[in-house]
């Protein structure tokens, strides 16, 4: 699979979830695999997707056949309003019929060092590898208005290329604990969406797409998919300053 990079605008932000819950039932259909692993991102802007996942798309896509990572989450309680674990449920896994076998949650109540050691130890009982790394079909990411994605942040560099699959970060201004997949595990994937959307994106975006000396101080603008397809799925907003 060779590796390019394309980016998609679209006018609003539910175009932009529509046409990704396109690809995903595109993709996920495909019955060369057995399964489908995609990892999620956290945040808001997936919200709108799960929506779209949950209602328009809900009886195209085999849920039976599709399992669900996280690409980050917060160490936190699944019940705490900062959980991605709970955005997701209440957006999305609580409105479809899939297997609970095939929900993989990163325990955020648990001890952050011990959690991100036994999250890496599932994901590589599940996934193939390629060159000894974890592939996931799918990694869908956002982008924090600092540049940051999943939960690798501009002053956590190093995270970028960790040898471990998932390591523990802390929130640069909050001092929250986080785990995340490191880059090297991210850009070892089939396919990353970035869902990027809003004009308080857009400075950023701009930096990224015109490849600017501050571009290479943004964890985003290193995520390129090695062996693999990435897309950015952004709106008319968040493009508006490329
Ligand atoms: C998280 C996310 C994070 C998110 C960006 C964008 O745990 O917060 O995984 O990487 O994707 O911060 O967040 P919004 O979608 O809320 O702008």
């Amino acid at each position: 699979m060779t590796t390019e990079t394309e980016v998609r605008i679209f006018e609003t932000p539910k175009k932009v979830y529509k046409a990704i819950a396109k690809e995903i039932v595109k993709h996920a259909q495909k019955t060369n695999q057995p399964r489908f692993d995609i990892a999620l991102s956290g945040g808001n802007s997936p919200k709108g997707l799960f929506k779209k996942m949950s209602k328009k798309y809900r009886d195209l896509i085999p849920w039976d056949r599709i399992h669900f990572w996280w690409g980050d989450e917060r160490c936190v309680s699944p019940h705490d309003a900062e959980s991605n674990y709970k955005m997701t449920v209440d957006y999305l896994l609580s409105k479809i019929n899939i297997p609970k076998e095939n929900i993989h949650r990163i325990k955020g109540e648990r001890s952050p060092v011990e959690e991100a050691q036994r999250y890496s130890e599932e994901i590589t009982l599940n996934l193939n590898s390629r060159n000894e790394i974890p592939v996931f079909d799918l990694i869908i990411l956002g982008m924090g208005g600092d540049g940051h994605t999943a939960s690798i942040f501009p002053n956590q560099m190093e995270l970028l290329n960790s040898d471990k699959i998932c390591e523990v970060a802390l929130h640069p201004n909050s001092g929250q604990k986080r785990i995340t997949l490191s880059g090297r595990v991210i850009n070892n994937a089939n396919r990353i969406f970035f869902l990027v959307t809003g004009e308080n994106k857009a400075i950023r975006i701009s930096e990224i797409m015109n490849d600017t000396d501050a571009a290479k101080q943004l964890p985003a603008y290193h995520i390129a998919a090695n062996s693999g397809r990435l897309i950015w799925f952004l709106d008319d907003a968040a493009a508006s300053k490329i």
